[in-house]
């Protein structure tokens, strides 16, 4: 089936609906005062179009739903388990698989297991969750992208990509004593949702076998990754993206998943290994913080949903609506002149504060302030990604991108209401001048842009 890439053509037809709230323009304003101009404090019935995250969010197709109904609610020992044991080992090749309640949980086992004070932990980029995850081990994140990654308007195709010879230089001053393991998120979702090459990981492996460092993905996003990569590397176009995703994983030690991203789940993860040993201690952590390793904090049900809901994320033409959803938005928004980060990565458009807002300074918080006005205009929920989420690392996190991402739920949008979030979005830009800073009236010591509180300048 075509799809024209004016109009997305949806693959799937609605079986249930749910009620859009529509706020008016002083419920907006009241909200923001009560949110204290934090967004992730509003609540859904305050939002028109919910851009927030693409994680959870997604819906879940009718075969999912039935996965639930045969839920096997054994404490252990469930026949879903191990059924999703085996989707998972099909895919990706890793003999011991846990399962977990989201990603951060899988990361969290992982890092705990791996890391001690002192200890150095290269990624791409990091996410907010990885990135305070070594630093809760007492480790250092960081971040080791290649430089296109930090250039809104470099046309890189692989903008994910490792810096190879950074990566060699950190393995060779540290060595294995001090990086207990290499990650590689795919896609690179804090700098825009960018893919990594198969020839840039093969040489992240070469690296690290020389090193002897362990290598692990973040594969969150893995069967996006793997349909940029069918359409943008050279020799990739004729493989299936769950060919292209195996070579990924046969390079690689192991992973860590948040099954609300790719396995078109609202809720589950797991972290996988070829490692016994480091799968024996694993699930002695996973006993004591999420569960029993049949279940890892979630109902048998749960893991029934994302053995379905993984193997769905690799067909084509969903994954063709999918990209072609959030090139349709940045299609309307670059009629407009809106500017945003290109190339347009797998699940999101992320707006370039700088070149969006110039008007404002880095203490002003403009990225913050364009989501606010953002939800101001229309009601839309989106997300900063930039000083407020990464400001306070020692990696420098974001390294000075000045994002707002508008993140696609699976699933769940039409083009019209992309449509719709082109046009506020449009409308912003054009009285951009009006947009004022907000400063911080609270701050949190982690993980700031959760709960931190602010005012307008
Ligand atoms: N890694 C990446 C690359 C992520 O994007 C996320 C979550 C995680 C790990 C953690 O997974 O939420 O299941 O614990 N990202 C969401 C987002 C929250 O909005 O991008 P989790």
């Amino acid at each position: 089936m075509d799809s024209s890439p004016e109009l997305p053509f949806e693959p799937f037809k609605a079986k249930v609906v749910e009620r859009l709230p529509n706020p008016s323009r002083e419920d907006r304003e009241r909200a923001l005062e009560r949110a204290h101009f934090n967004l992730f404090n509003l609540k859904s019935d305050e939002i028109r179009v919910d851009l927030l995250t693409d994680s959870g969010t997604g819906a879940m197709s009718d075969r999912q739903w039935a996965g639930l109904m045969v839920g096997d609610e054994t404490y252990a020992g469930s026949r879903n388990f191990a059924h999703f044991e085996e989707t998972v080992r099909s895919i990706t090749g890793f003999p011991f698989v846990l399962p977990t309640h989201q990603g951060r949980a899988a990361e969290n086992l992982l890092f705990s297991s791996l890391c001690r004070p002192g200890s150095i932990v290269p990624n791409n980029m990091h996410f907010d969750t990885t990135e305070a995850h070594v630093r809760h081990q007492g480790a250092t994140p960081v971040n080791l992208a290649v430089p296109a990654a930090y250039d809104p308007i470099s046309p890189d195709p692989f903008k994910g990509n490792v810096d190879i010879p950074a990566l060699e230089r950190l393995l060779t001053v540290e060595g294995r004593e001090n990086v207990p393991l290499v990650m590689v998120t795919i896609t690179n979702n804090t700098g825009g949702g960018q893919p990594v090459s198969i020839a840039n990981f093969r040489e992240v492996a070469r690296v690290t076998k020389v090193h002897g460092v362990p290598l692990y993905l973040d594969m969150c996003r893995w069967a996006e990754n793997a349909y940029l990569v069918r359409e943008r590397e050279p020799g990739q176009s004729g493989r299936s993206i769950r060919e292209i995703g195996r070579e990924f994983f046969d390079l690689a030690d192991g992973a860590t998943m948040s099954a609300k991203k790719d396995g078109l789940v609202n809720i589950g993860g797991f972290v996988a290994t070829r490692d016994e040993s480091l799968a024996d201690r694993l699930r002695e952590g996973l006993i004591l913080f999420e569960g029993f390793p049949t279940y890892g904090g979630l109902a048998r049900r749960d893991l029934e949903a994302i053995s379905v809901g993984l193997l769905e994320s690799t067909d084509l033409e969903y994954l063709e609506h999918r990209i072609s959803q959030v090139r349709f938005l940045a299609s309307r928004l670059e009629r407009r002149g809106v500017p945003f980060l290109r190339p347009v990565g797998g699940h999101g458009v992320y707006l370039d504060v700088r070149r969006f807002l110039p008007h404002l300074a880095d203490e002003d918080l403009p990225g913050q302030a364009l989501a606010v006005e953002i939800y101001r205009e229309g009601g839309i929920r989106t997300v900063e990604v930039g000083a407020l989420m990464f400001g306070a690392s020692a990696t420098g996190g974001g390294q000075g991108l000045e994002l707002v991402r508008l993140a696609i739920p699976r699933r769940v949008y039409s083009a019209s209401h992309l449509a719709y979030v082109a046009d506020m979005v449009s409308r912003v830009y054009e009285r951009r001048d009006s947009v004022r800073g907000l400063r911080m009236t609270y701050r949190p010591e982690r993980l700031p842009h959760f709960t931190a509180r602010f005012a307008p300048k």
